[in-house]
Protein backbone atom coordinates (compact mmCIF):
# COMPACT_ATOMS: atom_id res chain seq x y z
CA UNK A 1 0.00 0.00 0.00
CA UNK A 2 2.73 2.71 0.89
CA UNK A 3 4.38 2.26 -2.38
CA UNK A 4 1.35 3.33 -3.97
CA UNK A 5 0.85 6.67 -5.98
CA UNK A 6 -1.52 8.79 -7.62
CA UNK A 7 -2.13 8.15 -11.64
CA UNK A 8 -4.09 9.93 -14.24
CA UNK A 9 -5.46 8.03 -17.05
CA UNK A 10 -6.22 10.39 -20.05
CA UNK A 11 -8.79 9.58 -22.76
CA UNK A 12 -11.38 11.07 -24.89
CA UNK A 13 -14.49 12.84 -24.10
CA UNK A 14 -17.05 10.52 -23.40
CA UNK A 15 -15.00 7.58 -22.42
CA UNK A 16 -14.92 8.49 -18.89
CA UNK A 17 -16.77 5.65 -17.44
CA UNK A 18 -15.92 3.25 -19.52
CA UNK A 19 -12.15 3.70 -18.50
CA UNK A 20 -12.98 3.71 -14.50
CA UNK A 21 -14.54 0.46 -15.41
CA UNK A 22 -11.82 -0.63 -17.28
CA UNK A 23 -9.49 0.48 -14.05
CA UNK A 24 -12.20 -1.47 -11.54
CA UNK A 25 -11.86 -4.32 -13.12
CA UNK A 26 -7.74 -4.21 -13.64
CA UNK A 27 -7.54 -3.42 -9.75
CA UNK A 28 -7.20 0.39 -9.49
CA UNK A 29 -7.81 2.01 -5.98
CA UNK A 30 -9.47 5.33 -5.35
CA UNK A 31 -10.80 5.54 -8.72
CA UNK A 32 -12.54 9.13 -9.29
CA UNK A 33 -13.69 10.52 -12.77
CA UNK A 34 -12.65 13.65 -14.21
CA UNK A 35 -13.05 15.67 -17.48
CA UNK A 36 -11.65 13.24 -20.43
CA UNK A 37 -9.34 11.36 -17.54
CA UNK A 38 -9.75 9.43 -14.68
CA UNK A 39 -7.23 9.18 -11.66
CA UNK A 40 -6.65 6.47 -9.26
CA UNK A 41 -3.70 4.87 -7.27
CA UNK A 42 -1.51 1.74 -7.58
CA UNK A 43 2.42 0.86 -7.50
CA UNK A 44 4.90 0.65 -9.95
CA UNK A 45 3.55 -2.88 -11.04
CA UNK A 46 0.46 -1.26 -11.56
CA UNK A 47 1.38 1.64 -14.04
CA UNK A 48 3.11 -1.11 -15.96
CA UNK A 49 0.01 -3.03 -16.32
CA UNK A 50 -1.89 0.12 -16.77
CA UNK A 51 0.03 1.07 -20.06
CA UNK A 52 -0.13 -2.41 -21.57
CA UNK A 53 -4.12 -3.19 -20.26
CA UNK A 54 -6.01 -0.10 -20.60
CA UNK A 55 -8.35 0.44 -23.81
CA UNK A 56 -9.25 3.57 -23.56
CA UNK A 57 -7.04 5.22 -22.34
CA UNK A 58 -4.42 7.68 -24.37
CA UNK A 59 -1.85 8.04 -21.74
CA UNK A 60 -0.63 7.43 -18.33
CA UNK A 61 0.65 10.11 -16.55
CA UNK A 62 2.43 10.06 -12.71
CA UNK A 63 1.69 13.46 -11.00
CA UNK A 64 4.92 14.20 -9.07
CA UNK A 65 4.55 17.59 -7.80
CA UNK A 66 1.74 19.90 -7.28
CA UNK A 67 1.24 23.34 -5.94
CA UNK A 68 -0.20 27.04 -6.14
CA UNK A 69 1.49 30.07 -6.82
CA UNK A 70 1.26 33.61 -6.55
CA UNK A 71 3.72 35.01 -9.39
CA UNK A 72 6.18 33.87 -12.34
CA UNK A 73 9.15 33.65 -9.51
CA UNK A 74 6.84 31.45 -7.31
CA UNK A 75 6.12 29.18 -10.23
CA UNK A 76 10.15 28.83 -11.01
CA UNK A 77 11.17 29.21 -7.36
CA UNK A 78 8.98 26.30 -6.82
CA UNK A 79 9.75 24.26 -9.68
CA UNK A 80 13.86 24.67 -9.03
CA UNK A 81 12.76 23.08 -5.78
CA UNK A 82 11.95 20.00 -6.52
CA UNK A 83 14.21 17.39 -6.70
CA UNK A 84 14.70 16.22 -9.97
CA UNK A 85 18.23 15.11 -9.76
CA UNK A 86 16.44 11.71 -8.49
CA UNK A 87 14.71 11.29 -11.63
CA UNK A 88 17.29 12.64 -14.24
CA UNK A 89 21.45 13.24 -14.76
CA UNK A 90 22.50 15.95 -16.05
CA UNK A 91 23.33 13.90 -19.34
CA UNK A 92 19.89 12.97 -19.31
CA UNK A 93 17.57 14.40 -22.01
CA UNK A 94 13.63 15.87 -21.09
CA UNK A 95 11.15 17.84 -22.98
CA UNK A 96 8.06 19.76 -21.17
CA UNK A 97 4.60 20.45 -22.62
CA UNK A 98 1.77 22.40 -20.96
CA UNK A 99 -1.70 22.98 -20.99
CA UNK A 100 -2.67 26.23 -19.42
CA UNK A 101 -6.15 27.08 -18.63
CA UNK A 102 -7.63 29.92 -17.14
CA UNK A 103 -4.86 31.67 -15.84
CA UNK A 104 -3.83 35.82 -15.25
CA UNK A 105 -0.04 35.08 -14.80
CA UNK A 106 0.53 32.92 -17.91
CA UNK A 107 -1.24 33.96 -21.42
CA UNK A 108 0.43 31.04 -22.66
CA UNK A 109 1.42 27.52 -22.55
CA UNK A 110 4.87 27.95 -24.27
CA UNK A 111 5.96 30.29 -21.38
CA UNK A 112 4.64 27.94 -18.96
CA UNK A 113 6.97 25.17 -20.38
CA UNK A 114 10.00 28.12 -20.78
CA UNK A 115 9.99 28.86 -16.92
CA UNK A 116 9.91 25.35 -16.24
CA UNK A 117 12.72 24.37 -18.27
CA UNK A 118 14.70 27.36 -16.70
CA UNK A 119 13.95 25.89 -13.17
CA UNK A 120 15.17 22.41 -14.19
CA UNK A 121 18.41 23.19 -15.92
CA UNK A 122 19.35 26.18 -13.29
CA UNK A 123 18.92 23.38 -10.46
CA UNK A 124 21.30 21.04 -12.26
CA UNK A 125 23.60 24.30 -13.32
CA UNK A 126 24.18 25.23 -9.44
CA UNK A 127 24.55 21.66 -8.19
CA UNK A 128 26.27 20.31 -10.92
CA UNK A 129 27.90 22.70 -13.29
CA UNK A 130 26.64 20.99 -16.44
CA UNK A 131 22.73 20.59 -17.50
CA UNK A 132 20.68 18.23 -19.02
CA UNK A 133 19.13 18.77 -22.76
CA UNK A 134 16.09 19.39 -24.10
CA UNK A 135 15.22 16.71 -27.16
CA UNK A 136 12.03 17.12 -28.43
CA UNK A 137 11.75 13.86 -30.65
CA UNK A 138 13.24 10.94 -27.98
CA UNK A 139 13.46 12.29 -24.23
CA UNK A 140 14.48 10.62 -21.60
CA UNK A 141 12.08 12.51 -19.72
CA UNK A 142 8.79 13.42 -20.66
CA UNK A 143 6.97 15.78 -18.42
CA UNK A 144 3.49 17.48 -18.90
CA UNK A 145 2.12 20.40 -16.87
CA UNK A 146 -1.17 21.37 -15.93
CA UNK A 147 -1.56 24.88 -14.92
CA UNK A 148 -5.41 25.71 -14.13
CA UNK A 149 -5.86 29.28 -12.40
CA UNK A 150 -2.55 29.30 -9.95
CA UNK A 151 -2.73 25.66 -9.40
CA UNK A 152 0.31 23.85 -11.38
CA UNK A 153 0.92 20.16 -11.44
CA UNK A 154 4.02 18.13 -12.70
CA UNK A 155 3.82 15.11 -14.05
CA UNK A 156 5.68 12.46 -15.99
CA UNK A 157 4.11 11.00 -19.35
CA UNK A 158 4.85 7.31 -18.52
CA UNK A 159 3.33 6.29 -21.98
CA UNK A 160 5.48 8.55 -24.52
CA UNK A 161 3.55 7.89 -27.82
CA UNK A 162 -0.11 8.08 -27.33
CA UNK A 163 -1.36 4.07 -26.42
CA UNK A 164 -3.47 4.44 -29.19
CA UNK A 165 -0.22 3.41 -31.37
CA UNK A 166 -0.76 -0.58 -30.17
CA UNK A 167 1.94 -1.28 -33.04
CA UNK A 168 -0.42 -3.12 -35.11
CA UNK A 169 -1.33 -0.73 -37.77
CA UNK A 170 1.63 -0.63 -40.15
CA UNK A 171 -1.00 -0.02 -43.06
CA UNK A 172 -3.27 3.20 -42.98
CA UNK A 173 -5.93 4.97 -44.56
CA UNK A 174 -6.77 8.36 -44.89
CA UNK A 175 -9.86 7.55 -42.43
CA UNK A 176 -8.58 5.23 -40.07
CA UNK A 177 -10.53 5.28 -36.91
CA UNK A 178 -8.48 5.67 -33.84
CA UNK A 179 -7.96 2.57 -32.64
CA UNK A 180 -8.77 3.45 -28.77
CA UNK A 181 -12.11 5.04 -30.10
CA UNK A 182 -12.84 1.64 -31.88
CA UNK A 183 -11.89 -0.06 -27.96
CA UNK A 184 -14.42 2.28 -26.41
CA UNK A 185 -17.14 1.98 -29.07
CA UNK A 186 -17.24 -1.55 -28.78
CA UNK A 187 -16.65 -1.43 -24.61
CA UNK A 188 -19.48 0.62 -24.82
CA UNK A 189 -21.93 -1.26 -27.36
CA UNK A 190 -21.43 -4.21 -24.47
CA UNK A 191 -21.41 -6.68 -27.07
CA UNK A 192 -22.03 -10.51 -24.92
CA UNK A 193 -19.62 -12.42 -27.44
CA UNK A 194 -22.17 -14.46 -28.24
CA UNK A 195 -22.31 -14.24 -31.90
CA UNK A 196 -20.21 -14.00 -34.59
CA UNK A 197 -18.85 -9.90 -35.24
CA UNK A 198 -19.15 -8.39 -38.50
CA UNK A 199 -18.03 -5.10 -39.60
CA UNK A 200 -19.09 -4.60 -43.03
CA UNK A 201 -16.70 -1.47 -43.69
CA UNK A 202 -14.20 -2.34 -42.22
CA UNK A 203 -11.06 -0.07 -43.93
CA UNK A 204 -8.09 -1.16 -42.17
CA UNK A 205 -9.74 -3.41 -40.11
CA UNK A 206 -9.17 -1.45 -36.62
CA UNK A 207 -12.29 -2.40 -34.88
CA UNK A 208 -11.95 -6.04 -36.07
CA UNK A 209 -8.69 -6.09 -34.70
CA UNK A 210 -10.30 -4.00 -30.86
CA UNK A 211 -12.87 -6.88 -30.94
CA UNK A 212 -10.98 -9.43 -31.28
CA UNK A 213 -8.11 -8.91 -28.63
CA UNK A 214 -10.88 -8.12 -26.33
CA UNK A 215 -12.87 -11.20 -27.16
CA UNK A 216 -9.63 -13.06 -26.23
CA UNK A 217 -8.91 -10.48 -23.35
CA UNK A 218 -5.55 -9.65 -24.88
CA UNK A 219 -3.83 -6.62 -23.81
CA UNK A 220 -3.82 -4.11 -26.44
CA UNK A 221 -0.38 -3.03 -26.07
CA UNK A 222 1.35 -6.84 -25.65
CA UNK A 223 3.11 -5.97 -28.95
CA UNK A 224 4.29 -2.02 -28.83
CA UNK A 225 7.56 -1.51 -28.86
CA UNK A 226 8.43 1.05 -26.33
CA UNK A 227 6.83 3.22 -22.95
CA UNK A 228 8.47 5.96 -22.16
CA UNK A 229 8.77 4.63 -18.30
CA UNK A 230 11.49 2.31 -19.67
CA UNK A 231 13.97 4.94 -19.50
CA UNK A 232 13.23 6.05 -16.18
CA UNK A 233 15.72 6.26 -13.72
CA UNK A 234 13.32 3.67 -11.36
CA UNK A 235 12.65 1.06 -14.77
CA UNK A 236 12.33 -2.23 -13.08
CA UNK A 237 12.65 -4.88 -16.22
CA UNK A 238 11.74 -8.07 -14.16
CA UNK A 239 9.09 -6.34 -12.59
CA UNK A 240 7.49 -5.44 -16.30
CA UNK A 241 8.18 -8.82 -17.58
CA UNK A 242 6.67 -10.62 -14.10
CA UNK A 243 3.32 -8.35 -15.14
CA UNK A 244 3.37 -9.17 -18.85
CA UNK A 245 3.24 -12.41 -17.73
CA UNK A 246 0.58 -12.19 -15.50
CA UNK A 247 -1.34 -10.57 -18.45
CA UNK A 248 -0.27 -13.20 -21.01
CA UNK A 249 -1.58 -16.01 -18.66
CA UNK A 250 -5.03 -13.73 -18.91
CA UNK A 251 -5.95 -14.29 -22.83
CA UNK A 252 -8.91 -17.14 -22.84
CA UNK A 253 -9.99 -18.75 -26.48
CA UNK A 254 -12.63 -17.91 -28.24
CA UNK A 255 -14.75 -19.28 -30.82
CA UNK A 256 -16.90 -17.27 -32.72
CA UNK A 257 -16.04 -15.75 -36.00
CA UNK A 258 -14.95 -12.35 -37.19
CA UNK A 259 -16.02 -10.92 -40.76
CA UNK A 260 -15.04 -8.03 -42.38
CA UNK A 261 -16.20 -6.19 -45.56
CA UNK A 262 -14.81 -3.23 -47.64
CA UNK A 263 -15.54 -2.46 -51.42
CA UNK A 264 -11.89 -1.43 -51.96
CA UNK A 265 -9.36 -4.35 -52.61
CA UNK A 266 -6.80 -2.15 -51.41
CA UNK A 267 -8.09 -1.40 -47.82
CA UNK A 268 -8.83 -4.83 -47.29
CA UNK A 269 -5.11 -6.23 -48.61
CA UNK A 270 -4.18 -3.26 -45.84
CA UNK A 271 -6.84 -5.30 -42.74
CA UNK A 272 -4.97 -8.34 -44.26
CA UNK A 273 -1.59 -7.19 -43.51
CA UNK A 274 -2.48 -5.33 -40.19
CA UNK A 275 -4.74 -8.56 -38.84
CA UNK A 276 -1.59 -10.27 -39.32
CA UNK A 277 0.76 -7.72 -37.66
CA UNK A 278 -1.78 -7.68 -34.64
CA UNK A 279 -1.30 -11.54 -34.26
CA UNK A 280 -4.66 -11.74 -32.60
CA UNK A 281 -4.90 -15.66 -33.77
CA UNK A 282 -8.71 -15.66 -34.19
CA UNK A 283 -10.93 -16.89 -37.16
CA UNK A 284 -10.61 -12.93 -38.67
CA UNK A 285 -11.84 -13.72 -42.50
CA UNK A 286 -12.43 -10.35 -44.81
CA UNK A 287 -13.58 -9.88 -48.30
CA UNK A 288 -13.43 -7.15 -51.07
CA UNK A 289 -17.19 -6.77 -50.97
CA UNK A 290 -20.31 -3.97 -51.09
CA UNK A 291 -21.89 -4.59 -48.00
CA UNK A 292 -25.45 -3.10 -49.98
CA UNK A 293 -25.15 -5.65 -52.28
CA UNK A 294 -24.47 -8.51 -49.32
CA UNK A 295 -27.16 -10.00 -47.07
CA UNK A 296 -27.29 -12.64 -44.05
CA UNK A 297 -28.40 -16.38 -44.95
CA UNK A 298 -29.10 -16.97 -41.55
CA UNK A 299 -31.39 -16.45 -38.39
CA UNK A 300 -28.43 -16.65 -36.11
CA UNK A 301 -27.58 -13.79 -33.96
CA UNK A 302 -25.11 -11.05 -35.48
CA UNK A 303 -23.44 -8.52 -34.20
CA UNK A 304 -22.43 -5.60 -36.33
CA UNK A 305 -20.53 -2.19 -35.94
CA UNK A 306 -20.01 -0.08 -38.69
CA UNK A 307 -18.41 3.33 -39.02
CA UNK A 308 -19.53 4.41 -42.72
CA UNK A 309 -17.40 6.77 -45.01
CA UNK A 310 -18.60 10.31 -43.06
CA UNK A 311 -17.25 13.20 -45.73
CA UNK A 312 -19.76 16.40 -45.50
CA UNK A 313 -18.35 17.68 -49.03
CA UNK A 314 -20.23 14.96 -51.05
CA UNK A 315 -22.96 15.43 -48.31
CA UNK A 316 -25.80 14.45 -51.43
CA UNK A 317 -24.00 11.26 -52.05
CA UNK A 318 -23.38 10.66 -48.42
CA UNK A 319 -27.20 10.86 -47.69
CA UNK A 320 -27.76 8.46 -50.33
CA UNK A 321 -25.49 6.35 -49.52
CA UNK A 322 -26.81 6.07 -45.74
CA UNK A 323 -30.28 5.48 -46.98
CA UNK A 324 -29.19 2.26 -48.56
CA UNK A 325 -27.15 1.22 -45.14
CA UNK A 326 -30.79 1.80 -43.34
CA UNK A 327 -32.36 -0.21 -45.69
CA UNK A 328 -29.76 -2.92 -46.58
CA UNK A 329 -29.73 -4.08 -42.80
CA UNK A 330 -33.16 -3.84 -42.47
CA UNK A 331 -34.47 -5.83 -45.48
CA UNK A 332 -31.19 -8.40 -45.68
CA UNK A 333 -30.06 -8.49 -41.89
CA UNK A 334 -32.32 -9.08 -39.48
CA UNK A 335 -31.66 -10.53 -36.13
CA UNK A 336 -28.70 -8.48 -35.67
CA UNK A 337 -27.46 -6.12 -33.25
CA UNK A 338 -25.89 -2.71 -35.29
CA UNK A 339 -23.91 -0.22 -33.77
CA UNK A 340 -22.71 2.48 -35.87
CA UNK A 341 -20.23 5.49 -35.25
CA UNK A 342 -20.19 8.41 -37.49
CA UNK A 343 -19.15 12.11 -37.83
CA UNK A 344 -21.69 13.39 -40.59
CA UNK A 345 -24.99 13.82 -37.99
CA UNK A 346 -26.71 15.28 -41.18
CA UNK A 347 -26.13 11.74 -42.65
CA UNK A 348 -27.73 9.90 -39.84
CA UNK A 349 -31.07 10.93 -40.28
CA UNK A 350 -31.43 9.64 -43.73
CA UNK A 351 -31.01 6.06 -42.14
CA UNK A 352 -34.45 5.72 -41.84
CA UNK A 353 -34.14 3.11 -39.18
CA UNK A 354 -35.00 4.38 -35.13
CA UNK A 355 -32.15 3.93 -33.20
CA UNK A 356 -32.50 2.29 -29.39
CA UNK A 357 -29.58 4.05 -28.43
CA UNK A 358 -27.62 7.49 -29.01
CA UNK A 359 -24.56 8.52 -27.92
CA UNK A 360 -22.71 11.34 -28.34
CA UNK A 361 -18.62 11.36 -28.62
CA UNK A 362 -15.72 13.02 -30.42
CA UNK A 363 -13.75 11.64 -33.09
CA UNK A 364 -10.51 13.70 -33.18
CA UNK A 365 -12.46 17.32 -33.03
CA UNK A 366 -15.43 16.14 -34.65
CA UNK A 367 -18.85 15.72 -32.55
CA UNK A 368 -19.85 12.19 -33.46
CA UNK A 369 -22.84 9.92 -32.61
CA UNK A 370 -22.72 6.36 -31.88
CA UNK A 371 -25.80 5.06 -32.74
CA UNK A 372 -27.90 1.68 -31.84
CA UNK A 373 -29.95 -0.35 -33.62
CA UNK A 374 -31.75 -3.45 -32.90
CA UNK A 375 -33.00 -5.56 -36.48
CA UNK A 376 -35.22 -7.88 -35.12
CA UNK A 377 -38.76 -9.03 -36.63
CA UNK A 378 -41.34 -7.56 -34.40
CA UNK A 379 -40.53 -6.11 -31.10
CA UNK A 380 -37.42 -6.68 -29.19
CA UNK A 381 -38.94 -8.56 -26.62
CA UNK A 382 -39.49 -10.78 -29.27
CA UNK A 383 -35.76 -10.94 -30.26
CA UNK A 384 -34.59 -14.59 -31.00
C1 LIG B 1 -14.63 5.59 -42.43
S1 LIG B 1 -13.93 4.30 -43.35
C2 LIG B 1 -13.78 2.98 -42.20
C3 LIG B 1 -12.51 3.08 -41.47
C4 LIG B 1 -12.21 1.87 -40.61
N1 LIG B 1 -13.06 1.83 -39.43
C5 LIG B 1 -10.75 1.84 -40.23
O1 LIG B 1 -10.44 1.89 -39.05
O2 LIG B 1 -9.90 1.86 -41.11
C6 LIG B 1 -15.25 3.75 -44.34
C7 LIG B 1 -14.92 2.58 -45.26
O3 LIG B 1 -16.13 2.17 -45.90
C8 LIG B 1 -15.78 1.63 -47.17
N2 LIG B 1 -17.01 1.58 -47.99
C9 LIG B 1 -17.66 2.58 -48.58
N3 LIG B 1 -18.78 2.11 -49.22
C10 LIG B 1 -18.80 0.77 -48.99
C11 LIG B 1 -19.71 -0.28 -49.37
N4 LIG B 1 -20.78 -0.03 -50.09
N5 LIG B 1 -19.44 -1.53 -48.95
C12 LIG B 1 -18.34 -1.80 -48.21
N6 LIG B 1 -17.45 -0.84 -47.85
C13 LIG B 1 -17.69 0.42 -48.22
C14 LIG B 1 -14.69 2.57 -47.65
O4 LIG B 1 -13.90 1.95 -48.65
C15 LIG B 1 -13.93 2.87 -46.36
O5 LIG B 1 -12.82 2.02 -46.23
Amino acid sequence: MSDNFKMIAKTFFGFEDILANELLKLGAQKIEKGLRNVTYFGDKGFLYKSNLSLRTALKILKPILEFRFIDIDDYYKQINNFNWESLMDVDSSFVINSVVFHSKIFNNSKYASLKAKDAIVDRFRDKFKSRPDINSNNPDLKIEIHVNRNLCTVSLDSSGESLHKRGYKKFNSIAPLNEVLAAGVILMSEWDKNSDFLDPMCGTGTILIEAAMIARNIAPNLNRSFFAFEKWKDWDENLFELVEKSVLNKIIEFDHKFYGFDISNSMIKKAEKNIEISQVDVDIEVFTKDFLKSSKDDNDDLFIIINPPYDKRISADVKILYKSIGDTLKNNYQFSNVWLITANLEAIKSIGLKASKRIKLFNANLESRLLNYEIYPGTKKNKK
